[in-house]
């Protein structure tokens, strides 16, 4: 259906992807502005928060997909359906292997807050498919545009081979033009057939795939700072992971560069550094034992 053909009220645009991009302004702001966020802009980040992140994606991706392919039929969202342009889950397979080995699936965990944003697409895929549109804007749409921004700083902060391996989450082989593909996405959405109660259901639901993707945020870096408050590097916590027994954090994929990462510390490095004070400090040991032996002569 052509745009002049939908429902519009006082509030809202009459195109779906112009009353969605309104609708989500001020949670995109938000989402822009969480301390995760902000902090992977200024290239604040570790290997491990990048894996985490990546983990919690593969569960999103998984469950989005999962149910893309169930409604795939369905008139809500068929318009929509682009798996080879942009399903995301088998790049973040290949992503997670690279950096976690081939034992990935044993090694990642989801938290709680990805698991409550995996049990929505699951219950509106299930129940209510015609709100699936607004998750799979919120997400595809938003890899498209600030996706692409973000790529390129995790490129350079954790030194990921240019070749692109680690980053294929990022990289939509099938879209060769991003701006010119977000348009036909834009129009295909506005083609969908929705009356306006549906329609201000899907831009409620579109804000709180917003909601739910800063919670997943906030989480993940709670976890970080409450592990680095511990005095630990900035390694996965061992009651986030599964079945993994060991952490595979830096076996695959380059070493970490955010500055405050602490290294075990060596007993020797407790040993003044200069050969000076290390002599001295010898010598008086010598002369405190042999002084101690003639006293008790
Ligand atoms: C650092 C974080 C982010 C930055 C820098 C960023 C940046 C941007 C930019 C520049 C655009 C406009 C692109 C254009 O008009 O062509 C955009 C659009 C969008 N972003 Fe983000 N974004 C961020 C986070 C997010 C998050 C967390 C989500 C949701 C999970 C998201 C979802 C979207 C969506 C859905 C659009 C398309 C809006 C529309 O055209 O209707 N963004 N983003």
């Amino acid at each position: 259906m052509d745009s002049s053909k939908t429902h519009s009220s006082e509030s809202m645009p009459g195109d779906l992807s112009e009353a969605l991009k309104e609708a989500t302004k001020e949670v995109h702001e938000q989402a822009e502005s969480t301390e995760f966020m902000k902090n992977f802009q200024k290239g604040q980040l570790s290997l491990q928060e990048f894996k985490m992140v990546m983990a919690s994606l593969y569960h999103i991706y998984s469950a989005l997909e999962e149910e893309i392919e169930h409604n795939k039929d369905h008139p809500a969202f068929t318009p929509v359906y682009f798996p080879a342009e942009l399903h995301r889950k088998a790049a973040l397979q290949q992503d997670l292997e690279y950096f976690y080995g081939p034992l990935w699936k044993e090694e990642i965990s989801c938290p709680e807050a990805t698991q409550k944003y995996v049990d929505r697409l699951h219950f509106v895929g299930q129940h209510e498919p015609e709100l699936l549109v607004a998750h799979a804007y919120t997400r595809y749409l938003g890899d498209l545009s600030g996706g692409q921004v973000l790529k390129k700083i995790a490129q350079k902060v954790l030194h990921l081979p240019s070749t692109g391996e680690g980053l294929e989450f990022f990289t939509f082989e099938g879209v060769s033009n991003a701006t010119k593909f977000k348009q036909l996405y834009r129009s295909r959405m506005n083609s969908i057939e929705m009356d306006p109660a549906t329609k201000k259901r899907v831009l409620e639901e579109a804000k709180q795939a917003f909601l739910l993707n800063i919670q997943v945020f906030e989480e993940l870096q709670k976890l970080v700072t409450q592990h680095h408050e511990n005095g630990h590097p900035a390694q996965q916590k061992p009651e986030l992971r599964t079945r993994g027994t060991s952490s595979r954090a830096h076996e695959h994929g380059p070493t970490p560069v955010k500055e405050g990462k602490k290294t075990p510390i060596k007993h020797t490095d407790m040993l003044p550094s200069t050969p000076l004070v290390r002599w001295i400090l010898a010598l008086s040991f010598i002369v405190t034992t042999v002084a101690v032996g003639l006293f008790a002569m």
